[in-house]
């Protein structure tokens, strides 16, 4: 009987087809992280994942100082898949529709590389969960997962390049992310008798328009600040004022000055409208991820590594959030963008990715991982 050898992209295209397939929701991701422990146990990775957490694979090759991290996030979305593909997913209601099967087969093909060669020092290899609810890094950081590391990489697929371009700069990647809820409480009164009343609606419109002025009133126009508000509510028929109106929305960053200047004008601009309307203001505000924040020194060693591999372009900011910020907050870090010639975008139930991006994103972990030994030692 002859032997059958497949390709490197044949291989990687095997992975990802399978865990394609197989997409499971944050902090759920329990089939997924026994594959993983398993692919990783085969090629003789140390797990070591803490006790801590309930999801995701931490394993470990080679010995001593310096400790390279490489991250992939390994959880999907709650989206009906709907892309026709022989390899959809089987899991009704979830997709991976942002490509977290391509950054965990990227990972596992570079520790695979990895795994054949004589390293000097130790690759931490970090398959986090739950990167889509903002906790899995944060998760990963409290039980102790990224102790000890001397740099961590990691990147996010991008739809919008052509497969195998890397995108990277120094500095702000992707925005910081903020959460806000808003409840006006006022007096209900009939419709037709308004003065009888302070009424929530219209001190809701009012804002929505007047906290648009951050933006263009109070940032440095140089800054790229965005704040959406996205779901309103108030009222429940066509002749009442109601008592209360409702809304909330996201304020992205790329700066902590920005961060906070945001935050600030938006608290005073709500109150001020409330004020102004006679209606009392309740401002729930919750801070998410921080901004993907790259190492500069770190970026210039992994941006002249890639060079000498990858055609390498200066991407344009993401207003995306993602919390690889958590570590890159903690540990001298590098996030990229690696092309995935995609049809559509990040989260819509329709994305095909295009698999001949693997190969390059598999180097990319390895070449980078290897320079980092190096130059960190
Ligand atoms: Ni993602």
């Amino acid at each position: 009987m002859a032997t059958e050898t497949i390709t490197e992209q044949e291989h990687l295209t095997q992975i990802r087809h399978y865990l394609h397939q197989h997409p499971e929701l944050s902090d759920q991701e329990f089939a997924t992280t026994k594959y993983l422990t398993e692919k990783l146990r085969e090629l003789g990775y140390r797990i070591i994942t803490p006790a801590g957490l309930k999801t995701g694979v931490i394993a470990e090759i080679g010995t001593g100082k310096p400790v390279i991290g490489l991250r992939s996030d390994i959880d999907a979305l709650p989206i009906q898949e709907a892309t026709g593909l022989d390899y959809a997913s089987a899991n009704t209601g979830v997709m991976h529709a942002c490509g977290h099967d391509f950054h965990m087969t990227a990972l596992l093909g570079a520790a695979e590389k990895l795994a054949a060669e004589q390293l000097t020092g130790t690759v931490r290899v970090v398959f986090q969960p739950a990167e889509e609810t903002h906790v899995g890094a944060q998760e990963v950081t409290d039980a102790g997962g990224v102790d000890g590391l001397d740099a961590i990489i990691g990147f996010h697929n991008k739809p919008d390049l052509p497969a195998g371009t890397i995108g990277l700069l120094a500095g702000g990647l992707m925005a910081a992310v903020d959460q806000f809820t808003v409840t006006f409480h006022g007096v209900g009164t009939h419709a037709a008798m308004p003065q009888l009343g302070a009424d929530p609606v219209v001190a809701l419109a009012a804002t929505v328009g007047a906290v648009q002025s951050i933006v263009s009133r109070n940032q440095d126009p140089q800054q790229a600040v965005v704040v959406s508000v996205t779901h309103i509510e108030g009222g429940s028929t066509w002749n009442v004022l109601p008592e209360t109106a409702w809304f909330e929305g996201t304020v992205r960053t790329f700066d902590q000055k920005a961060r906070a200047l945001a935050q600030k004008r938006f608290i005073e601009i709500v109150n001020g409208q409330a004020a102004a309307y006679g209606v009392e203001a309740e401002i729930n505000w919750q801070t998410g991820p921080d901004v993907v924040d790259n190492d500069p020194r770190l970026t210039k060693i992994v941006a002249a590594e890639s060079r000498q591999h990858f055609n390498v372009v200066a991407p344009t900011p993401s207003s995306a959030g993602e919390d690889f910020a958590y570590f890159s907050q903690r540990i001298p870090s590098v996030f990229a963008f690696i092309g995935s010639h995609g049809n559509s975008d990040w989260h819509h139930a329709d994305l095909i990715i295009d698999d001949a991006g693997l190969v390059p994103a598999v180097q990319w972990y390895y070449f980078n991982a290897k320079r980092l030994l190096s130059e960190l030692a």
